[in-house]
């Protein structure tokens, strides 16, 4: 298993280019089974979820080809209908499959993911919100079998504006017969996306990048050539390592976007130029703490609370830190601990005692954002750090030791 080996303190420095955005590629990449051809999607993060959804789309019949952050997608040959546990307990959103498979072939046979590093994790929305479109739904053998010869339009409203939900919901609503109406949807940014990539394919979405979603069902859809946009979770998490480590630029991002995290880090003290699609920050000379709630977009994000963690723990003073999305997704909190944060937490609130230095520690990544949150971490720490386990880094971050590495920082992959 590979390791990072990270000696602390370095000044970074210099301009980083974002990669095409993880919660983007992976609904995108089950969007285009819809269609009866041959799409082609572009800047796509080679990433351990991408080919771990290649692995699935071939397994589904798709024949693909990905090259330099290029993949094209043959759904014209998909005969099997099914994701198969050993995928799905590795990667949740290979769940994404079901809408698609059900709305074209009218069959989808996927396991049930389970629970997570942070949490149950449920999917009920997406299962209550096939049946609202006529489908029926079995638990058999840890699979969820859903079946309709034609799915029908239907009104579904979300408790929370699910991500997942929304976007499987959309896929199946599309080639339902008559209308659907979603409210309460999820309008992050990757959904949005999502959503134009049907339209483009010939859906009819009304609504998209609000909680209302009006889908008016087609018979079938084309395939499609298309830019996935940046990854917003990625910049800001180069964002905030630039918060105290120095002065960088993000290249190819929207920082509409990211128009909170800006704000708080402009609150912390920090300098910040936007641009059209590049970003730059300088350093506080004296961070300061900054309180947080995670939001549903454009609130802050859940999946950047674990890199404000990091920072904050070396703030002036103390920041309490919410995360109303998932409860329970501070497994990155001990470790940091481990490196010298002084961090207690009461429920799903932490409170962050920024201290004057961390210092290097063995540590182990748990799940993707808190494996960013570490890096960033040990490259404040005073000291050499170990993080250990880091395939949870490489399923959403692209080569980040050596974007980490051409800003000056001293960080080092080791296998054992
Ligand atoms: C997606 C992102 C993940 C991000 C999360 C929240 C992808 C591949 N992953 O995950 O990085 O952290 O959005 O922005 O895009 N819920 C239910 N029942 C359901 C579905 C969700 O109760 O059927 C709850 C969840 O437990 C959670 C909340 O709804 O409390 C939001 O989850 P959701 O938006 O669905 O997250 P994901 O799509 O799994």
């Amino acid at each position: 298993m590979d390791k990072f080996i990270i000696n602390g303190g370095a000044s970074l420095r210099g301009d980083v280019e974002i990669s095409g955005a993880k919660n983007a590629i992976l609904p995108i990449m089950a969007a285009v089974l819809l269609a009866d051809g041959k799409s082609t999607l572009n800047n796509v993060p080679d990433l351990q979820d991408t080919r771990t959804m290649v692995r699935l789309l071939n397994m589904v019949g798709a024949k693909t080809d990905f090259n330099e952050n290029s993949l094209t997608i043959d759904a014209s040959t998909v005969d099997t209908f099914e994701a198969p546990y050993d995928l799905v307990k590795t990667m949740r959103a290979s769940f994404y499959v079901m809408g698609p498979l059900l709305a074209r072939f009218g069959e989808a046979r996927v396991s049930l993911p389970g629970g997570c590093a942070w949490g149950p994790r449920p999917v009920d929305y997406h299962l209550k919100g096939f049946e609202k479109l006529g489908a029926e739904i079995i638990l058999e053998d840890g699979y969820i079998i859903a079946r309709a010869k034609k799915l029908k339009g239907g009104k579904i409203h979300f408790e929370i504006p699910s991500v997942g939900a929304t976007g499987n919901i959309v896929m199946a609503a599309v080639l339902a017969e008559g209308t659907s109406q979603i409210t309460n949807a999820a309008r992050e940014p990757h959904i949005v996306q999502l959503c134009d990539v049907l339209n483009d394919m010939g859906a009819q979405i009304e609504g998209v990048g609000t909680h209302e979603l009006t889908i008016h069902g087609v018979d079938s859809l084309n395939p499609i050539e298309v830019k996935i946009i940046p990854d917003m979770i990625e910049a800001g998490t180069f964002l905030m390592a630039g918060a105290i480590l120095g002065n960088i630029t993000v290249n190819n991002v929207s920082p509409d976007h990211l128009s909170i995290v800006l704000q708080k880090l402009e609150q912390a003290g920090c300098t910040i130029y936007v641009d059209d699609d590049t970003i730059s920050i300088e350093k506080a000379d004296n961070l300061e703490a900054v309180d947080m709630m995670t939001d549903v977009h454009p609130g802050f994000p859940t999946d950047l609370q674990a890199q404000w963690i990091a920072l904050m723990s070396v703030a002036s003073g103390s920041s309490v830190i919410t995360d109303t999305i998932y409860h329970d997704r501070f497994s990155h909190v001990p470790e940091l601990v481990r490196l010298g944060a002084n961090i207690s937490m009461e429920n799903n609130v932490a409170i962050v005692r920024g201290v004057d230095k961390l210092r290097g520690a063995q540590v182990m990544s748990t799940d993707i954002r808190a494996s960013a949150s570490l890096v960033i971490a040990a490259l404040m720490a005073e000291g050499k750090s170990t993080i250990s386990r880091i395939y949870h880094i490489d399923r959403g971050y692209e080569k980040i030791e050596e974007k980490f590495k051409s800003l000056g920082a001293d960080i080092q992959r080791e296998c054992d």
